[in-house]
């Protein structure tokens, strides 16, 4: 693999609205994160990525843009953001922004101009279509957050504007060869301002399957879900490669795009040596819970399937790419709450989480709060607690599954996207030192338990077990083997036994006991020293062990292998 500047990075996600709040309107803002920077500094990030902070109506909090070329006010100005990204410098750490380029806000002036005049240019930036009231829909999409993805065209009886996700959000036209000029133009904008790159938003809808068409019905609604049309759509490559060549290639920028459902055969070209974009999330164990029915039993043997989920995804990009990890972000779950057993949700468990997809190939990124075990939010009693817009469809889903009132509330404290969206809890103090007035979304009520300030000082906390594992990565003895030395599973067929070696200049072994229960470990070669565990007395024993390893439920270790 041809090295670059990225590949060693370690990156961290800010939610702005929740990470810090510097003026007491009980929102997160721009000079509350550069606040921060010594903190994230000392973590050991090298890259932040900003979910969005253009202005918006934040119908779906920021991802519905309404100025690319300006902050919110509530988030700031353009002078905070240039202090932002000259202290980043400072601190070697570079800022990534949010592209979200496959809609705009319907407050966006591209959009009021395309209401002024459907047929003008602007009418050609979205996707309108003609209708007759009464008949059919030009077709049966369903928007990613419930409903048609069809809505009336303000002040126009007779015709109708696309939105894949919220009505707020009307779909841009990449099939206009001006739209795309724009995006680029606005791209480079901010590329020339000094930023690191971009993190690529919902970046596989921007291909639709044209003419539009049904696909079979997927629910009671009579609609069938995006992904029906995204399999046919074919030809993305071709917007994705220009944007690359008049955008990225130029600035040699990072970026990491959101991308699901690719083809094996699209990896070169997604995240190989001159691909679209530099990473790709892995998402894939964000689908082991995914049962295609809406439910609140824990998943079955969801060790086993974590684990034959992340070690697929990366031995599939093995030799053309790197992909990012995570376990959770702005629109999934707490990982800890969603991939350890809740009766064995402890700081050990959720350091051997953090320990484990922290050694796997690839860029990790750390979603705020992450590092301190925050945890979804146990007990919703409504709806009208929460903020997220996709809420409603989870809720309405799952009573059209079957499920009662109660166990749909059940499922949105499990899977809806405010687990992660709650304040960044820093202290124990009144609203848990995020803001001095109330914040714009509840608190998680385990803020008492679970904040910075308690573990800050602890070299047993989660905070600090991060620190350790960013610090292993950046050791320049071991630092390129993390980086690029080969990934073998080992004994995979294990139940619950999660190992793996990194293999370059260095060997290196990675075991996780991702259970209850203890298990043997039997290894074929020695232990030569222990870089890192969870467990102290594991630690003292292991090199005395010789080649046979009594790990403890969730005992997580990290040792280099070879003879002293
Ligand atoms: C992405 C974002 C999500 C947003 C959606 C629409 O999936 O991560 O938060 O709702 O795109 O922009
Ligand atoms: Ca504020």
């Amino acid at each position: 693999m041809k090295e670059k500047w990225w590949h060693d990075k370690v990156a961290y996600q800010i939610y702005p609205k929740s990470f810090k709040d510097s003026n007491g309107d009980g929102i997160g803002d721009i000079r509350g994160i550069i606040e921060k920077l010594d903190y994230l500094q000392e973590l050991g990030i090298d890259l932040l990525w900003l979910s969005p902070i253009y202005c918006s109506p934040l119908a779906d909090q920021g991802y519905d843009i309404s100025d690319y070329y300006n902050i919110d006010p509530r988030f700031g100005t353009l002078e905070d953001l240039d202090e932002l990204i000259a202290e980043g410098k400072k601190r070697n750490i570079g800022i990534v922004m949010d592209l979200v380029v496959n809609h705009c806000s319907d407050e966006h002036e591209w959009f009021k101009k395309a209401i002024e005049d459907p047929d003008g240019p602007y009418g050609k930036f979205f996707y309108i279509e003609d209708y007759k009231k009464g008949d059919k829909l030009p077709c049966n999409w369903r928007s990613y957050f419930g409903g048609s993805c069809w809505e009336p065209l303000p002040g126009h009886e007779d015709k109708l504007y696309l939105h894949v996700f919220h009505k707020k959000q009307p779909d841009l036209n990449w099939e206009n060869p001006l739209l795309r000029k724009e995006i680029y133009k606005m791209i480079n904008w901010w590329l020339d301002r000094g930023i690191a790159g971009f993190r690529i938003d919902a970046i596989i809808n921007i291909k639709k399957k044209l003419p539009f068409c049904d696909y079979p019905a997927d629910r009671a609604d009579g609609l069938s879900s995006i992904e029906n049309m995204l399999k046919e759509a074919t030809g993305i490559g071709e917007f994705l490669n220009e944007m690359a060549d008049e955008c990225f290639r130029k600035h040699d920028s990072f970026t990491v795009g959101e991308v699901f459902n690719e083809k094996d055969s699209d990896l070169p070209l997604f995240i190989g040596e001159d691909g679209y974009f530099s990473t790709m999330f892995d998402f894939s164990t964000t689908f082991i819970d995914e049962t295609g029915i809406s439910t609140v039993e824990p998943v079955k043997d969801l060790q086993e399937k974590y684990k034959k989920a992340s070690f697929k995804a990366h031995k599939r990009v093995d030799g053309i790419g790197l992909l990012s990890n995570i376990i959770e972000n702005h629109d999934e779950p707490r990982g800890v709450s969603r991939y350890i057993p809740k009766e064995d949700l402890s700081d050990k468990s959720k350091k051997m989480l953090a320990g484990v997809y922290f050694m796997m190939p690839g860029v990790p990124f750390i979603y705020q709060g992450q590092e301190i075990g925050m945890e979804n939010l146990s007990e919703v009693k409504s709806l009208s607690e929460l903020d997220d817009c996709a809420n409603p469809d989870l809720y309405r889903r799952a009573i059209e599954d079957g499920l009662t009132e109660e166990e749909a509330l059940k499922l949105i404290s499990l899977r809806s996207r405010d687990n992660a969206r709650t304040p960044f809890q820093w202290s124990g103090d009144v609203n848990a030192g995020f803001s001095d007035a109330e914040p714009w979304l509840m608190l998680n009520p385990k803020y008492k338990d679970i904040n910075l300030e308690k573990q800050h000082d602890d070299p047993e906390s989660v905070f600090s077990f991060y620190k350790k594992l960013i610090k292993l990565r950046k050791d320049k003895e071991y630092e390129r083997t993390v980086v690029y030395g080969d990934f073998e599973p080992y004994e995979e067929e294990k139940k619950n036994l999660l190992c793996f070696k990194r293999i370059l200049d260095k060997r290196i072994l990675v075991a996780a006991n991702y259970q209850r229960e203890p298990q043997v470990l039997e290894l074929d070669e020695k232990v030569k020293a222990v870089l890192i565990s969870n467990n102290a007395e594991l630690a003292e024993k292991v090199t005395e062990a010789g080649t046979r390893i009594l790990l403890q439920g969730y005992d997580y270790l990290v040792a280099e292998l070879g003879e002293e």
